[in-house]
């Protein structure tokens, strides 16, 4: 009992924490499984607001500075009713519901860890929020299905919901689920028999990375602010604070689940944009190249780099002719700021400064919108009357703004489940034909003993397998279509 609660806290934190802080990992595919979305940018380029408004509500401090000065890693939850609430992982047992007290919690936490001198930590703030309507419905209830998944598992199991003391009844059911799983893998994998024909630790140990990664694929989305991107330390910060600010933002965005949001102001140059600069080290490849991109280049492909004077033009075809970003979106932010005269419709046309995926724009709420507490749906309104109505961007309204990213983000994590669901299917079919062979070479099974433990593994992943099976297509979007 004492080793099976030590190995279910393990998976706990693992599951909580979302980088390698330098601790030991349980299981390193864990980390591989997370999905995640971050941003990253410059200092106050709008990672903040740009988070705030995918998710729909106020509870990020923002502004000019360095304000977010360590990262907030944010689950969202679905439930099925009742109010929405905030909790904190240093804060457990105490439900927020009013979010501007989230707000200020981010900003003690914060200053609890850095001190108050624009100090930056490494050290992420957990925050979960359990919402059944909104934004966070949309982006959560593709996920919806594993709760199904779960919820099927556990009958099938006779496993009992666990509502009200955790709250949230999908939390307390894959808690237990969970806690199963892993006294079963455990006890097998510490027990030496000697079943040597099946890998069984390596079984185990897959299957409850599988298992893992459905229950954390769907039942959590994680989405996480970081600090801003810096040039060169203020007052108070120590010079190493510019190389410590992009390893940090870096562990997190080098992971190959992370859904990449490049924020980059539209009143800057996007060809010194830290967060593209940064985005292309980390996310390399592009997916597929449109025939477009096949135009822009070069005949020869290669362009001269040492020829003194580039124009403009050579510039944006050098860039366009490195399209990258299979898990990159960028999102042009301050739209609204642009000098007169200028506009970024050839950006965001995809014309210029071309990403695998399109490039999406925003107008967030000013620090004056901030300061005067205009709330999220005023400036969404504003927002989708800035794009519709201004002549330069009319005709590319419909694949402008917060709303819109927010979808755009839906289906991309739908397409990401879809792709890992086939390998899952047949890792759990493999484990499924191993445990036979392995049954059928010791003979029946008998409750209490390993053979028995074989067998209700086995019954697990049959039932997985029918659940993915009867599912397959049954994975939508959240909100309408794209
Ligand atoms: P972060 O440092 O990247 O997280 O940026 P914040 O979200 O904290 O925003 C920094 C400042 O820029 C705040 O004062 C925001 O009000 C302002 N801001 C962000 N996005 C926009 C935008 O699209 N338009 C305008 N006018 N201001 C913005
Ligand atoms: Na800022
Ligand atoms: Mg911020």
């Amino acid at each position: 009992m004492e080793n099976l609660i030590q190995l279910v806290n393990k998976i706990q934190r693992a599951c909580t924490a979302l980088g390698d802080h330098g601790e030991e990992s349980a299981m390193p595919t864990l980390w591989d499984a997370l999905p995640s979305i971050a941003v990253v940018g410059g200092q106050s380029s709008g990672k903040s607001s740009v988070l705030e408004s995918i998710v729909g509500k106020d509870f990020l401090p923002r502004g000019s500075g360095i304000v977010t000065r360590r990262p907030l890693v944010l689950q969202l939850h679905k439930i099925d009713e009742g109010r929405e609430y905030a909790e904190f992982m240093h804060l457990p047992r105490k439900k927020f519901t009013d979010f501007a007290a989230v707000r200020q919690e981010i900003a003690d936490e914060t200053d609890r860890e850095t001190g108050r001198n624009k100090g930056i930590s490494s050290v992420p703030i957990h925050l979960s929020i359990y919402s059944p309507h909104g934004e966070i419905q949309i982006l959560a209830e593709i996920f919806i299905h594993s709760e199904d998944l779960m919820k099927n598992c556990a009958t099938r199991l006779s496993l009992e919901e666990d509502d009200q003391e955790h709250g949230a009844g999908c939390a307390g059911l894959s808690r237990r689920w969970e806690a199963v799983l892993a006294g079963l893998c455990h006890q097998t994998n510490s027990s030496r028999t000697p079943m040597t024909g099946v890998q069984w630790a390596v079984s185990a140990q897959e299957l409850i990375s599988c298992i893992e990664f459905v229950r954390l694929t769907v039942v959590n989305l994680t989405l996480v602010d970081l600090p801003g991107l810096t040039k060169v330390a203020v007052e108070g910060q120590p010079d190493s604070i510019v190389q410590d600010i992009e390893n940090m933002v870096r562990a997190f965005i080098e992971k190959p689940n992370c859904i990449i949001l490049a924020i980059s102001p539209a009143n800057q140059d996007l060809a010194t944009s830290d967060a593209i600069k940064i985005s292309r080290e980390v996310d390399p490849k592009a997916e597929a190249e449109s025939k477009n991109d096949v135009q822009n280049k070069n005949p020869d492909g290669e362009f001269n780099f040492v020829e003194t004077k580039l124009t403009d033009r050579d510039f944006m075809k050098i860039f366009s002719r490195n399209i990258f970003g299979e898990r990159t979106f960028g999102v042009l932010t301050k739209i609204d700021l642009m000098d007169k005269g200028t506009d970024a419709s050839e950006i965001l046309e995809g014309k210029a400064y071309k990403l695998n995926f399109p490039w999406i724009g925003v107008v967030n709420r000013s620090q004056a919108d901030i300061n005067k507490q205009v709330d999220m749906i005023a400036a969404r309104k504003r927002e989708n009357e800035y794009f519709a109505t201004t002549p330069e961007y009319r005709h590319l309204a419909s694949r402008m703004g917060s709303v819109h990213l927010g979808k755009v983000l839906s289906k991309h994590l739908e397409t990401v489940i879809k792709s890992r669901i086939p390998g899952l299917q047949s890792l759990i079919n493999k484990t499924i034909i191993e445990l036979e062979t392995e049954l059928n070479r010791i003979g029946k099974p008998i409750a209490a003993d390993t053979g028995g433990k074989l067998y209700m593994i086995m019954e697990i992943c049959r039932t997985f397998d029918q659940i993915f099976k009867d599912h397959l297509d049954g994975i939508r979007p959240g909100g309408e279509k794209i």
